[in-house]
C-alpha cells in the first residue's frame, strides 16, 4: 500500500509493456500441466490491467502470444485460443465498468475466425473508452512487423505515393502495428529471462527495462508498483548527458 502512495507522487509511465513469461515453469513447478500455468496466467492479467488502469497509466501492452508460438504443440496453441475467446467474453464487463478500451497488435488475420471475431467484437464495442488502452499483442513478432513495413512502404513508392528521399522515423512509425501509441516507457519482463523475443524491438529504443524472477501467474500488484518505482528512480537521458537535462 505504502509503495503504492510513493509511486503515485511520482511521474508514471506512460506506457508499460509486459512480456508475460513462466506460466509453464509455474505449472510445472505444481505437478500441472502448462494449461494450467495458462489459465492463471489470465488471472494475472486481469489484477495487471485494473491495477494500471487504477494508477492512471495510459497504454499496457501485453504479449499474449509471439509468431513464434504458433509452433508449440497444436493443444497448446488450441488452450492459448480457447483462453483467450473465454478470457474477452468474460472480461468485456470488466473492461466497459473501468473505461478500458481494447486494442491489437500483430498479424491478426491469422488468428482462428472465433478469436478474431470475438476480438473484433470487444475492440469495436470499447472504442469509445477513454481511462486506458489495453492492446493484446496477438501473433505478434517484431521482425514480422518491421518486413510489413517495408512491404507497404515498398509498395508506397512503387505507386509513386512515397518517394524514397522522404522516408524517416516518423513514417516508418506510422506504418507500424503500434502507429497510435505513444513510446514504450517500461518494459517488463516475468520469469528470470532477460530477453526481448521479437517484441517491440523498434518500439523500444529508449524504453527502461525491468527483469523479475517472479513467474507470470504470480505477477501481483506489489510486483508491478516494485517494476514502476524502480522506473521512477532511473535517468532516462536519450542520448544526452545529466548536465543538459538539469
Ligand atoms: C509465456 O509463458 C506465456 C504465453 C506464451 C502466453 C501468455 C498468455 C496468457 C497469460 C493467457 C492468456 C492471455 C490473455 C491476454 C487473456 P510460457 O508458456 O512461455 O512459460 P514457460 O517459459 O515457463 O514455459
Amino acid at each position: 500500500m505504502n509503495l503504492e502512495i510513493d509511486i503515485l507522487n511520482h511521474p508514471l509511465p506512460k506506457h508499460i509493456a509486459i512480456i508475460m513469461d513462466g506460466n509453464g515453469r509455474w505449472a510445472k513447478s505444481r505437478g500441472r500441466i502448462r494449461a494450467f500455468g495458462h489459465e492463471n496466467g489470465t488471472k494475472a492479467v486481469r489484477t495487471t490491467v485494473e491495477s494500471c488502469a487504477k494508477l492512471g497509466i495510459e497504454h499496457l501492452t501485453l504479449y499474449a502470444f509471439s509468431t513464434e508460438n504458433w509452433k508449440r504443440p497444436k493443444l497448446e496453441v488450441k488452450t492459448l485460443m480457447q483462453l483467450l475467446i473465454s478470457s474477452l467474453k468474460k472480461e468485456m464487463n470488466t473492461l466497459q465498468k473501468n473505461n478500458i478500451r481494447l486494442n491489437a497488435i500483430g498479424n491478426i488475420e491469422t488468428l482462428p475466425k472465433k478469436v478474431f471475431d470475438e476480438l473484433s467484437h470487444v475492440i469495436e464495442a470499447t472504442k469509445m473508452n477513454s481511462r486506458m488502452t489495453l492492446n493484446l499483442a496477438l501473433s505478434y513478432g517484431s521482425r514480422d512487423e518491421l518486413t510489413h513495413v517495408v512491404k507497404e512502404i515498398g509498395e508506397k513508392i512503387k505507386n509513386n505515393i512515397i518517394s524514397p528521399e522522404k522516408i524517416d522515423e516518423s513514417i516508418i512509425n506510422q506504418h507500424l502495428y503500434t502507429r497510435n501509441l505513444p513510446e514504450v516507457d517500461l518494459l517488463i519482463r516475468t520469469s528470470g529471462e532477460q530477453r526481448l523475443s521479437n517484441f517491440l524491438l523498434w518500439q523500444i529504443a529508449y524504453a527502461e527495462l525491468y527483469f523479475t524472477k517472479v513467474f507470470w501467474p504470480d505477477f501481483s500488484n506489489e510486483d508491478l508498483y516494485k517494476a514502476i518505482a524502480s522506473y521512477q528512480k532511473r535517468e532516462r537521458r536519450f542520448g544526452k548527458t545529466s548536465e543538459q537535462l538539469n
